[in-house]
């Protein structure tokens, strides 16, 4: 599928594939088409064997500003209901694959709603994120007032939702909703690092234990832990348990396949 508004990239490094935001001059507002491509290439990616890492990324300028709002602004509720624009945005969430967003610049509304999907969060020195929706009389509606809240608090994200203020990248750190800041000349360069790490792990494990992290966010603590010790009974059913093991007994490295 040829894309208009992403572009995708699989030869930036071993095992990773690369989506990038383009809409540049509208700070990579997050329209219906744009949404349909991350779709569309999150599900190609997750069929490729070759593929262990995603990272989704934006310019230096901004990951994303939003939902589209020329887009939305005169729609009605019927319009929302029958279009359902965050049908489509469930595919990041059901993508296999971790998936890591390398922020810069702006992240805002569904920009960071769709960070905060992905599994891990790079972001650069001038990153900014916040859930603006409440200056334009609407409310974040692709996991703002969940996701949020699960990661930083209620505190925090009660200011943030109730009176649109951004946050900048440290305090983003400090408050748990990413995993690094770094400067801007390397954002992208430490994402690839950190994809790269996860690469290397087995395929098998890696989804499995991606499986578990998330079924902390919408399970009770035995539910999670019944369903943590199935996958870890799992594991043993893969060549890359066998081989990771024998690797260690043996002092060397291991190679993973994936199966
Ligand atoms: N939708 C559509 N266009 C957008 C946009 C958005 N979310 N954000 C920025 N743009 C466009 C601007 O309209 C402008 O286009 P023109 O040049 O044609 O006028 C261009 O991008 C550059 O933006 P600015 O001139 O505003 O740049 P700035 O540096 O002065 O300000 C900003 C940057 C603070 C991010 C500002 O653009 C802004 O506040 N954007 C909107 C942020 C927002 O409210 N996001 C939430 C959207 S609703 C949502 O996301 C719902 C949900 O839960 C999914």
């Amino acid at each position: 599928m040829a894309y208009e508004y992403i572009i995708t990239n699989t030869n930036i490094q071993p095992h990773i594939a690369l989506i990038q935001l383009n809409r540049p001059k509208e700070l990579n507002a997050l329209n219906l088409q744009l949404m349909q491509e991350i779709k569309h290439a999150l599900l190609e990616f997750d069929n490729n064997d070759e593929v262990r890492c995603i990272i989704i990324t934006g310019n230096e300028r901004a990951f994303a500003a939003g939902a589209d709002i020329k887009q939305m602004e005169s729609r009605t509720a019927i319009d929302m209901l029958k279009i359902d624009q965050f049908e489509t945005w469930d595919q990041i969430r059901k993508t296999k694959k971790p998936v890591i967003a390398a922020v810069s610049g702006f992240c805002l509304g569904g920009g960071c709603e769709l960070a905060m999907t992905c599994d891990m969060i790079v972001a650069s020195e001038t990153a900014k994120f916040g859930q603006p929706e409440i200056k334009l009389a609407i409310m974040p509606g692709a996991g703002g007032t969940q996701r949020l809240t699960k990661a930083v608090g209620k505190a925090l994200a009660m200011e943030m939702v109730l009176t649109g203020k951004f946050i900048s990248a440290e305090e983003a750190l400090d408050a748990g909703l990413i995993n690094r800041v770094v400067p801007e000349e390397v954002y992208l360069d430490e994402a690839l690092k950190l994809a790269a790490e996860v690469a290397q792990q087995s395929p098998v494990a890696v989804r499995l234990a991606k499986e578990s992290v998330l079924k902390a966010f919408d399970s009770g603590l035995q539910e999670g832990l019944y369903f943590e010790r199935k996958n870890f009974y799992m594991c043993f059913a893969s060549e890359d348990q066998k081989e990771g093991m024998k690797a260690f007994v043996e002092k060397r490295k291991p190679e993973f396949k994936g199966v």
